[in-house]
C-alpha cells in the first residue's frame, strides 16, 4: 500500500503497521495534503486482521516539524476562515482518529518534534524516542501560542512548572530530557529505537487485542472522571468488552491459570492461540 511519492509512507509486517510521516525535505512538516493523506493510511489500517500494532515514524532526520508553516499557515489563512477551519478539522480530524485507534499505537520520535507535532505524539499511546531527538514548543519563537493540542499536551504530561517553562521558553530538550519529564516512556541511542520499538510492538501483539483497546480508552477517559464514575465506566467498558470478545480471552485467560496451570497472570500472557 505504501506510495514513495504520498506523504505519508505505510507498511505492514508480521503485524506492525509501520506509518511514516514522509516530506523528509521539508521535516515531515504537516500540510493539508499530509493531513489528508494520513486520514486516508488510517482508515485503510484500522480494522484490517493482519495488523494488531500501528507505529508512527519519520523519514530522514525529523520525526516531525510541526504544522507547515508556509501551507497550513500562511496559505490557508489566504483563503479567509474557511479554509483555516477546514485545514484545522483536517488535522485535528486525523489526530483524534489516532488517540482513538482501534488498534495500540507507539510514536517512534527518530529525530526533530516540534509544536503541532506534540499532537500526534500524544495520540500514540505509548512513545519511545532517540536520545538524539529533539523536542520544542517552539511556537512562541515566532510569535503564537501553542495551539492544536499542544497546550493541553504538555499540562497533561509534564509538571506544571516543566510545561510553563517550555512554552514560555521555546527551549527545546533531547530525547533523554523527555523521558525523565514523562512526555515520552523511554529514550534510547539511535541505533536501538527500532529494535526497541519493534520489542514492546511485539509485547503487546501476545495480548488481547480487543481488551487492549478498551484498556487504553480507560486510562485517556478515567483520567477526567471521578472515582465514582470511573469505577462505574469501567464496568460498563469491561462488559462491552466481553461481548466484542469473540475469543471469550477472559475465560480463557481464567482457565489456562487455574486448571491448565499452563501460564500465570503475574509473569506473563495467557496463550491467546488456544481456544478451548
Ligand atoms: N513549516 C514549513 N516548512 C518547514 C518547517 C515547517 N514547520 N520545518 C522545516 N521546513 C522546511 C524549511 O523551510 C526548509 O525548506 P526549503 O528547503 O524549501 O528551504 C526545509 O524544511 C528544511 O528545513 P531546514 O530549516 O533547512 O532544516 P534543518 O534541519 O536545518 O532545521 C528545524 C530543522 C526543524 C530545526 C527547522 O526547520 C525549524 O525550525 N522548523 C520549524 C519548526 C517549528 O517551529 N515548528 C512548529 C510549527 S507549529
Amino acid at each position: 500500500m505504501s506510495d514513495d511519492n504520498q506523504p505519508v509512507k505505510c507498511h505492514v509486517q508480521d503485524e506492525i503497521a509501520w506509518v511514516s510521516f514522509n516530506r523528509p525535505d521539508k521535516r515531515n512538516a504537516m500540510n493539508p495534503a499530509l493531513n489528508r493523506c494520513m486520514m486516508e493510511v488510517l482508515d485503510e489500517l484500522e480494522y484490517r486482521d493482519d495488523v494488531g500494532v500501528l507505529v508512527l515514524k519519520g523519514e530522514g532526520t525529523a520525526w516531525s516539524a510541526g504544522m507547515d508553516l508556509k501551507e497550513y499557515f500562511r496559505e490557508t489563512e489566504a483563503l479567509g476562515l474557511r479554509g483555516i477551519r477546514q485545514s484545522q478539522r483536517e488535522a485535528y480530524g486525523w489526530w483524534r482518529r489516532l488517540r482513538w485507534f482501534q488498534k495500540t499505537t507507539i510514536a517512534m520520535v527518530n529525530g526533530w518534534c516540534f509544536g503541532g507535532g506534540f499532537a500526534p505524539l500524544y495520540a500514540c499511546d505509548l512513545a519511545i524516542c532517540a536520545d538524539d531527538a529533539k523536542f520544542g514548543l517552539s511556537e512562541i519563537n515566532w510569535g503564537i501560542l501553542p495551539g492544536g493540542g499542544a497546550t493541553k499536551v504538555v499540562t497533561d504530561l509534564l509538571s506544571m512548572r516543566d510545561a510553563m517553562y517550555y512554552t514560555l521558553t521555546g527551549e527545546m530538550m533531547d530525547g533523554q530530557t523527555a523521558a525523565r519529564l514523562r512526555l515520552v516512556n523511554e529514550s534510547v541511542p539511535a541505533d536501538q529505537l527500532e529494535t526497541r520499538v519493534t520489542q514492546l510492538a511485539n509485547t503487546l501483539l501476545e495480548k488481547n487485542w480487543v481488551i487492549l483497546k478498551a484498556a487504553k480508552d480507560g486510562v485517556r477517559r478515567v483520567n477526567e472522571m471521578t472515582y465514582d464514575n470511573a469505577e462505574d465506566y469501567l464496568v460498563r467498558a469491561q462488559e462491552a468488552a466481553n461481548f466484542h470478545d469473540k475469543t471469550q480471552g477472559r475465560k480463557e485467560g481464567i482457565k489456562q491459570f487455574i486448571d491448565d496451570k499452563t501460564f500465570k497472570p503475574g509473569l506473563g500472557t495467557y496463550d491467546k492461540t488456544r481456544n478451548s
